[in-house]
């Protein structure tokens, strides 16, 4: 079975560069052979492997960028997304597709699950959406994950920031009004496996699911975890201790593109149909941040 994966060099598609590997043959051209912002060369490749499978990890992922920025963003995450839905469709493949939180306005007080009225507050928001859209729109096979704030060892993110900057501040401002799951790229990419072995036995119903580790908490919280860890695995830093690490409102950090001041996703749906018991995301952190430690500070 051919399996394209688009995006393998993102924090997610490194991750599928390993586990994707006992379904099928995997094809991972560069961004230069499949530029996701230049829709013919897309379908050149489409033509060319004529996969069966088509995971697709890359995206526009720069959410202050995409604001001033909106229409490339919107080719990447949903006109390029269209054509790989059309392309699915009209052969039978499956298509898999990473979706974010920014699809939800944040203001709602319990949890989203997935039949919650979606509402971008951000282009990035609105660009993932029609994207979504564009799948559904086609009726094509597809699984469409929403997650939220991933990390891992390879590429930037929330951990490898706050390791920098204990490193070199002695006290941080961090928000502590947004609140989210981090979501490890491991996970992101040993759930998709799952997810396609399932598809081959005909053991999953397609369509949209909250993809994110268990658990919850703010920016700040997670900022002080990630700093006790540090301190716990011995590493030196400028930062005095977790006491330094100031809990600061949205407003007082303002960015280009709005967040969801909650962005908790119901993760039931997705366990319940792979039987999967997802865990806590400081069982993931903890293992990234030990990895980081040992190896690259
Ligand atoms: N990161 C998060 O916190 C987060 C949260 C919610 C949802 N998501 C979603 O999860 C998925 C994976 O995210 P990630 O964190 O792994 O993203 P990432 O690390 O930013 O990687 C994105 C990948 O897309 C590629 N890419 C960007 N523009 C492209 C283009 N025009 N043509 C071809 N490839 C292009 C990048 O290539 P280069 O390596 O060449 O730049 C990179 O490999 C995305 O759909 C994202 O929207 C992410």
């Amino acid at each position: 079975m051919k399996i394209l994966l688009l995006g393998k060099n993102g924090q997610v598609g490194h991750q599928l560069q390993r586990t994707l590997l006992p379904l099928g043959e995997v094809i991972a051209p560069s961004r230069q052979e499949a530029n996701l912002a230049d829709l013919a060369s897309l379908q050149r490749v489409l033509n060319t492997y004529a996969p069966e499978i088509i995971v697709n990890a890359a995206a526009y992922t720069a959410v202050d960028k995409a604001e001033s920025d909106e229409a490339t963003a919107h080719t990447v995450n949903a006109e390029a997304v269209k054509v790989l839905a059309e392309y699915a469709k009209k052969t039978n493949a499956l298509l898999v597709h990473y979706s974010t939180d920014y699809v939800y306005d944040g203001e709602k007080a319990g949890v989203y699950t997935e039949t919650d009225a979606t509402n971008p507050q951000s282009a990035y928001g609105r660009t993932k959406l029609a994207g979504e859209q564009a799948i559904l729109d086609t009726g094509c096979q597809a699984l469409i994950f929403r997650t939220s704030w991933v990390f891992s060892a390879h590429s930037i993110n929330f951990i490898k920031t706050i390791m920098r900057l204990a490193v070199e501040r002695d006290n941080l401002s961090i928000v502590a009004d947004q609140i989210g799951a981090p979501t490890s790229a491991e996970l992101i990419a040993d759930v998709t496996a799952l997810a396609i072995a399932a598809h081959k036995k005909s053991a999953i119903a397609y369509g949209v699911y909250h993809l994110t580790c268990a658990g919850e908490v703010s920016w700040h919280g997670y900022a002080t975890h990630i700093v006790t860890k540090l301190m716990e695995n011995g590493m030196a830093l400028k930062l005095p201790g977790t006491q330094q690490i100031r809990p600061i409102q949205t407003e007082e950090y303002p960015l280009p593109a709005k967040r969801p001041k909650n962005s908790r996703l119901d993760i039931s749906k997705l366990s319940k149909a792979l039987g999967l018991e997802i865990p806590h995301w400081t069982t993931y952190a903890d293992r990234t941040i030990a990895q980081l430690t040992k190896t690259e500070i």
